[in-house]
């Protein structure tokens, strides 16, 4: 396993569409591995892997909160069956947009169809925690990112800012 480097917006590959696997073998399962390395290294509860360059239907997660019990969970190709008409609220953050936050309505639950790690076709009912998740990560493989729900005088703000701490990082060598 290793650690990637998580692209941080103004980066216009987060932007990019990411493409469905054809299947799920040795090399995907060592990226996903690579993917959850680099979202615990970072503490993050998910990470797409367009947010490490690459630009695939994968996502890695584990909302369990907990060190010594871990819970990785893995979607390849996942697609949104149902949504619900109700939303939730969350206060999101993002590994890709550092040190921001805001408060995001999505629907409160969704159904999702994915394929597992070993590629096997699984189907989830997601509610709470785990649906704002997925739909924050899924958000990722069409090259959004939660701060896109925000007003433009937010995002704008937002934008400026992280690419204000990109210059003080090049100095800060
Ligand atoms: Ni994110």
């Amino acid at each position: 396993m290793a650690i990637r480097t998580i692209l941080t917006e103004p980066n216009p590959i987060l932007r990019q569409i990411s493409k469905p696997l054809e299947k799920v073998e040795k090399d995907q399962q060592k990226l996903m591995d690579d993917m959850l390395e680099t979202m615990y290294h970072a503490r993050g509860i998910g990470l797409a892997a367009i947010q490490i360059g690459v630009p695939l239907r994968i996502i890695v997660m584990d909302i369990s909160k907990e060190e010594n019990n871990k819970e990785p969970m893995f979607f390849v190709n996942p697609v949104i069956q149902k949504k619900n008409l109700n939303f939730s609220t969350y206060e999101e953050g993002c590994l890709s947009v550092p040190n921001q936050f805001a408060e995001i309505d999505r629907p409160s639950t969704c159904e999702v169809e994915y394929l597992d790690y070993y590629g096997n076709k699984k189907k989830i009912k997601a509610e709470g925690l785990l649906a704002t998740c997925i739909q924050h990560e899924m958000d990722h493989l069409e090259g959004i990112l939660f701060i896109d729900y925000l007003s433009k005088l937010k995002k704008s703000m937002i934008i400026k800012k992280l690419s204000k701490q990109k210059k003080i990082d090049r100095i800060v060598v």
